[in-house]
């Protein structure tokens, strides 16, 4: 998979990036692309929130918005994939070009604005893999309208049609591309959102685990607010991060100025950053999804002893293909093992001082 990932590459980034996503979205459709069954080592087997994770290594949002492939790609090897960023209705998201690649940088900017066909469409699909008896593990990730008048209300209806149908809800206020988005982050607002999200998942008769994606931006104060918030509230989880809006020095050049934010290589250092900090200020009582610029093997063990419980990739996946699945899953098990480790449980904020302030 991996060489014939290098055969098709350089024609994918010969076009339009949404436009080689758009054809790699219909060649997954098609059920052509596949992976060897992976062999996936049981000292990377995750129990969490009562599923059953057979690797860590999850696909993170925005790859699959309108969860069109989610079992294809559980196929191609990742433990669990996430579905949307969904809206309650269909919008088209912002003028093109809003995704620009940093080959050398193993980057990309994007500023889609959450860009999807809408929450009935959505649901039907989650739908259709639940009639079809579809295993594995799907999350559902929702975010508010960029014209909402009433973000919390819209996100309690989404939570309560996806709770029946998905097997963990994340609830999104850290994109930098909806404007005002990012300000649910808040104390207050996000209390108000998080008891209001969970009220609709009561209501629905579910205990679908709910998590907050964060955003790598945020003050020491913004990231001691929300620790709070997430255990007084007693969400399941949190996944940290989204895309940054700062810029890295290994990203140059004239598109580095482009709007939106950014993923990738240069995004891992900061993202580990505000993760192995949530860890602590968490005490390691809130399961994390880490995420932000994994490319290897090293890069995930990393974020596992920065105080990951299950990780995410996106950007690393454009570059490499899908050959990289199963080698950060290798190699993962072997750095765990020459620490001595018996299970990857065990790492999980291996390297966080949970005592220091
Ligand atoms: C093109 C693109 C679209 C994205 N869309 C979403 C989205 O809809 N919702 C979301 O929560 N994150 C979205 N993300 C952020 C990723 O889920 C992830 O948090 C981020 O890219 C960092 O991981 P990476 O460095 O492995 O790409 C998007 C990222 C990219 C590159």
């Amino acid at each position: 998979m991996t060489d014939l990932y290098r055969l098709v590459r350089p024609l994918l980034f010969c076009l339009e990036p949404e436009t080689a996503h758009r054809l790699t979205l219909a060649a997954l459709k098609t059920g052509m692309v596949q992976s060897p069954a992976s062999n996936d080592d049981p000292a990377l087997r995750m129990d969490l929130w009562g599923l059953a994770f057979p690797n860590p290594i999850g696909l993170a949002a925005g790859f699959d918005k309108n969860a069109e492939v989610a079992d294809a790609m559980l196929a191609l090897g990742f433990g669990f994939a996430e579905t949307g960023t969904v809206t309650l209705r269909a919008q088209p998201g912002n003028p093109r070009p809003r995704i620009f690649r940093f080959p050398q940088a193993g980057a990309m900017i994007n500023r889609l604005g959450f860009n999807n066909d809408g929450l009935e469409v959505f649901t039907q699909r989650l739908e259709n893999r639940r009639t079809l008896g579809k295993h594995g593990i799907v999350g559902a990730n929702i975010g508010p309208n960029r014209d909402s008048a009433d973000p919390v209300a819209d996100c309690a209806a989404m939570a309560g049609r996806v709770a029946a149908l998905a097997d963990y809800i994340v609830v999104n206020v850290s994109s930098p591309n909806t404007p005002g988005l990012r300000a649910l982050q808040d104390k207050a607002p996000l209390r108000t959102l998080l008891n209001a999200v969970l009220g609709a998942r009561k209501a629905a008769g579910a205990q679908t685990p709910l998590l907050l994606k964060i955003a790598p931006d945020l003050t020491p104060g913004d990231r001691q607010d929300i620790a709070e918030i997430a255990l007084e509230t007693g969400i399941d989880g949190l996944i940290a991060t989204n895309t940054t809006i700062t810029r890295p020095p290994a990203v140059e050049g004239s598109k580095a100025n482009e709007t939106g934010g950014l993923s990738g290589r240069p995004l891992f250092p900061l993202s580990t950053e505000v993760l192995a900090d949530m860890y602590r200020l968490t005490q390691g009582r809130l399961p994390i999804i880490g995420v932000g610029g994994i490319a290897g093997g090293a890069d995930a063990y990393a974020k596992i002893r920065a105080g990951a419980s299950l990780l995410q990739l996106y950007t690393a996946l454009i570059y490499k293909g899908p050959g990289l699945i199963a080698r950060i899953t290798r190699e993962l098990s072997q750095r765990l093992h020459a620490d001595g480790f018996s299970h990857l449980s065990e790492a999980v904020g291996a390297d966080v001082d949970l005592t220091s302030n």
